[in-house]
This record gives C-alpha cells, structure tokens and sequence, in this order.
C-alpha cells in the first residue's frame, strides 16, 4: 500500500461555517459529527439535551433555518451554511421568547431536561401552524392560513417531544398561551 494511502478508519474532516444564534462560526468538523455533539462537545452550548441520540425524545430539539430538527440525527457536514438557533438564542438578549415567558408562568416543567427541546420545539411549531401545515388531526387538510391550535393540535405536533416526568398538563396550555399572544 502506498504511503500516502489514507489508513480506512482515519476520520474524514470537512470545513463548514455555520451561523449560531447569530454568531458565524468557521468548524472543521469530523463527518460523523451531529450538530448536536458539535454543539455540545465542541462550542459548549448545552442547552440541547441528549436523550435518546436516536430520534425518538426530542431532547435535542434546535432550529435549523428556522425549522425544528432533532441535533442528534443532523450531520454537521450536511448544513453547511445553515443558521441554527438553540435554545440558548431563543431569548432576544434579556427579553424572553414567548414561549419561556408562558413556561415559567406554567410551571411547564419539572426537571427540566426536556425543556429546552420542547421550546425549540413549539416555536418551530407555531410558524409551521402560522404557515397553515395540516397535522393528523386537523379537519381540513387544504391550506387554511392561520391553524387554529387546539388541544389535540398541540398535543399531535408536540408529540415527538417526550417528557419523562409528564409536565404535558402544564405544556400544552403554556404553548396555547404563547400562541394566543
Ligand atoms: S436525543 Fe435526539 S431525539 Fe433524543
Ligand atoms: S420536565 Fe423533566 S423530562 Fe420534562
């Protein structure tokens, strides 16, 4: 084998930049690196949790060009470019986001662990409802405009958003709150 044959298992690294909660960020980047572990491990953000790191809780909840992405099934490589906001960004400065006003006076937690997934979450959430996106049970599945957000709204397009110790009583009119703001 030739010198300069690269060993199969050697880490592969790509350079992306990435704007995160509105500062850029020049990475080299092991391809295998989720956005959530470079997040966590590399910037030192770790407001987005680690529950599962298979797409099934919701913990790791961030805003990807203002859509809501699971961190820990988003390869880093793959958004170069993009604009991320973690629950770190969400605030504007001192001035809470909506949605962490309408949590505190909720009391829409516990431990806390899943909060800030579930506030990423609800506030990508509440611009696909602004946008009209049908869920499972919205009556009417043409485009409407503003969807109304019901119970059951909430609840269905909250659901990959798993609470461990079951603050939903206290998370579903907390976003009905917001989004009546
Ligand atoms: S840690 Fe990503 S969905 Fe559970
Ligand atoms: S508040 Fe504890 S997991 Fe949701």
């Amino acid at each position: 084998m030739p010198e300069d044959t690269p060993r199969i298992d050697a880490p592969v690294l790509a350079d992306i930049s990435l704007r995160i909660n509105g500062t850029e960020h020049q990475l080299t980047v092991d391809t295998r690196t989720s956005l959530l572990d470079l997040l966590r491990e590399h910037l030192d953000l770790t407001g987005a949790k680690k529950g599962c790191d298979h797409g099934q809780c919701g913990a790791c909840t961030i805003l990807i060009d203002g859509r809501r992405a699971n961190g820990c099934l988003a390869l880093a490589v793959a958004h170069d470019g993009a604009e991320i906001t973690t629950i770190e960004g969400l605030a504007n400065g001192d001035d809470l986001h909506p949605l962490q006003r309408a949590f505190i006076e909720h009391d829409a937690f516990q431990c806390g662990y899943c909060t800030p997934g579930q506030l990423c979450s609800a506030a990508g959430m509440l611009a696909e409802a602004r946008e009209g996106w049908p869920s499972a049970v919205t009556a009417r599945l043409e485009n409407q405009g503003d969807i109304e957000l019901t119970e059951a709204e909430i609840r269905e397009r909250m659901s990959g958003n798993l609470c461990r110790c079951g603050a939903y009583a206290n998370i579903v009119p907390a976003i009905a709150d917001a989004a009546a703001r």
